[in-house]
């Protein structure tokens, strides 16, 4: 199989990749600054793989840990939509500089495989049906959001937009800063490939799993969700509820980087192609607390009407290209990954966080 590079390996979705990759078969290098804010105290103890302390912006450190691998799985990010505009700095160094920096330095040791994480926040907002047009609407007004009108409607017609599974070849609108730096690795990824590599762009949705950060307010609505039930109070779920998204479990986004790795393999050089990571079976964020709660045996989650300006109504996925492609399906259900999830471990609480 040979040596894979995981940078963010220490991470949730990079340590499900790195138990995916053993399991194919490939030696495993790892290389992880462990971020203070994500990670607790200590060193990560498996033993199974090599791991390398360092930050991704490294270029030395990066160019001694691209020695003899094969293929690079980059997932070292910093991650969540961000708490404002002061984090813009951090997102863009990590993010975007550290993914040129890597791609440079794949460049020059000749390293021409690379599965990138992207995310479903390059799109922005999701797909609609507008009448029997397809169209991606604005952000919401404040006005409307305040006063509980959270779908956006037709422009032409004020009637509510019919929401639909967006696919990888629709236009690119991201909204925050860190949904800007995920489309900027995945133009920076391109450009890289047009020198003769390969690059699998995936676009995970919204993964939910054993291992999730919590008590960040970086961690997405999954961990926030459990948290809550954990300190044995209700999941408080914004808007009504009715926000539908494509929920992915860790292992199965794991399984999408092993099929991707192998596609880098055989594609011809100077590729570069985007896939949803997605079961392409949409739910809503209450389903979702509803579902959580009952494995959990919680308080029943409460719908606040709350809001964030910049979130998006509904986005959900078409998965045909990756299952088309890469012959990746889906293995884990949304009732059982639900319930798994109801009863494993989060990631340790950050001193202070
Ligand atoms: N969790 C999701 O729902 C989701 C959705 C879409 C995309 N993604 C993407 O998946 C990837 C992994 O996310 P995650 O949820 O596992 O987050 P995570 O925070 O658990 O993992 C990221 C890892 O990267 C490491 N890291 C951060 N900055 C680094 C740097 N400068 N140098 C070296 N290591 C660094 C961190 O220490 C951490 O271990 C990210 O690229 C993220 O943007 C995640």
């Amino acid at each position: 199989m040979g040596r894979l590079l995981i940078t963010g390996g220490a991470g949730f979705i990079g340590s499900a990749i790195v138990d995916e990759a053993l399991a194919e078969g490939w030696q495993v290098r790892v290389l992880d600054s462990l971020r203070p804010d994500v990670h607790g105290p200590g060193r990560p103890s498996r033993t199974d793989v090599e791991f390398v302390l360092a930050d991704v912006r490294d270029e030395d450190a990066v160019r001694d840990a691209l020695r003899g691998v094969d293929a690079v799985c980059h997932q070292a990010a910093k991650v969540g939509l961000g708490v404002g505009i002061r984090d813009a700095p951090d997102y863009v160094s990590t993010n975007s500089l550290g993914t040129a920096g890597l791609l440079a330095a794949m460049a020059a040791v000749g390293v021409e495989r690379l599965v990138l994480a992207s995310s479903m926040v390059v799109y922005g907002e999701g797909l609609y049906l507008d009448g029997d047009r397809r169209m991606q609407p604005p952000p919401r007004r404040r006005a409307d959001l305040e006063a509980g009108r959270f779908e956006p409607l037709s422009e032409r017609t004020g009637e509510v937009l019919e929401p639909v599974a967006i696919g990888e070849d629709q236009p690119c609108d991201p909204r925050n800063v860190y949904a800007a730096t995920k489309l900027e690795q995945e133009l920076l990824a391109r450009t890289w490939s047009q020198g003769g590599g390969a690059a699998a762009l995936l676009r995970y949705h919204n993964v939910y799993g054993p291992g999730m950060p919590q008590g960040t307010p970086y961690a997405g609505v999954a961990s926030l969700f459990r948290s809550a039930l954990e300190r044995g109070e209700a999941p408080r779920v914004f808007e009504d509820g009715n926000q539908k998204r494509d929920f992915i479990h860790v292992r199965d986004v794991a399984r999408a980087n092993i099929s991707a790795l192998r596609w880098t393999q055989h594609v011809e050089g100077g590729a570069a192609r985007a896939f949803n990571v997605a079961t392409g079976v949409p739910h809503t964020i209450g389903e979702f607390a509803d579902a959580l709660a009952r494995a959990f045996g919680g308080p029943t989650p409460v719908r606040t009407g709350e809001f964030r300006l910049g979130d998006v109504r509904h986005i959900t996925a078409s998965a045909d290209r990756i299952t088309r492609e890469l012959g990746w399906h889906p293995a884990v259900g949304f009732d059982d990954g639900v319930s798994e999830f109801a009863r494993e471990p989060l990631r340790e609480r950050v001193a202070g966080g």
